[in-house]
């Protein structure tokens, strides 16, 4: 039975979900949620798809398992690999991930409809991007490109500098040599390198992460669902397969705000 009192489940294979969840809790802030981050088992990108989408259920079923009244697949390639699967074998709790809601923001936003997409290998090898985009209008462009460093500079906190700057020119130049005007931030840790994106992009590329539209597709799915909660004092709590020090460590940088207590799970 789903309560409106019970929490939302989100989860990455790391922290880079909690970009996710920052913009969950700016547009539902009465909202309880439980976080879990795979961080034992992090990166999921270089991972085989069918490796993930085993992740992906587990952790679902976990979820399911501390009372959740819905699960947002806050990583790429986690939504790639395993949100099929998982909605159809838990088919009584709403699951979204990431990949639609971003898709369509950039539906909306692009006007010569030339996108890219950057994401991690998983993601990009699987083209749900693609097919997402494709979905939403069939003349859209799509210029696809795997950038799996930028992974490793957000995690060691190296968001700006010189040397970020030169992996991402290497990276961005053919995107916008293609002409794209409107550009998919398809990892959950790229939008911590927005300035340096923007930067490259320039004003004419509309650079864009789907936690926001993310965040706007759960507040539908719980109006529609009468699942809204009403109260104050949302209580939110944050599991870890890994460090719960190194959680606490990058947590901050990625949700904005100081995380205090990290639980460490162990999944069976
Ligand atoms: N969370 C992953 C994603 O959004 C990026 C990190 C990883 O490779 O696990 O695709």
């Amino acid at each position: 039975m789903l309560l409106k009192d019970n929490p939302i489940g989100v989860f990455d294979s790391g922290v880079g979900g909690l970009t996710v969840l920052r913009e969950i809790i700016d547009a539902l802030p009465n909202e309880s949620v439980i976080y879990f981050g795979d961080t034992a088992r992090c990166p999921y990108g270089p991972r085989d798809l069918k490796e993930v989408e085993r992740f992906v259920l587990e952790i679902v079923d976990f979820l399911s398992r501390q009372g959740v009244k819905m699960v947002v697949i806050a990583c790429n390639t986690g939504t790639a690999a395993g949100l099929v699967s998982a909605q159809k074998e838990f088919k009584n709790l709403p699951i979204i991930g990431v990949i639609k809601p971003g898709a369509q923001a950039a539906f909306e936003t692009t006007k010569n409809k030339k996108v890219g997409v950057i994401g991690t290998v998983g993601t990009i090898s699987s083209s749900s991007y693609h097919k997402a985009l494709l979905e939403f209008d069939a003349s859209i462009e799509v210029f696809a490109k795997a950038t799996p460093e930028f992974v490793d500079f957000v995690e060691r906190g190296e968001v700006e500098g010189a040397k970020i700057e030169e992996v991402a020119r290497s990276y961005l130049e053919p995107l916008k040599a293609a002409g794209i005007d409107s550009l998919i931030l398809g990892c959950t840790h790229y939008p911590l390198l927005y300035p340096v994106i923007k930067k490259i992009m320039g004003d004419g590329v509309e650079v864009i992460s789907s936690a926001k539209e993310t965040a706007r597709e759960v507040k539908n799915i719980l109006e529609r669902k009468a699942l809204l909660r009403n109260s104050s004092n949302p209580v939110y709590r944050f599991l870890s397969t890994g460090d719960p020090q190194e959680f606490l460590r990058l947590g901050r940088l990625f949700l904005g705000k100081e995380i205090t207590q990290v639980e460490k799970v162990i999944l069976k």
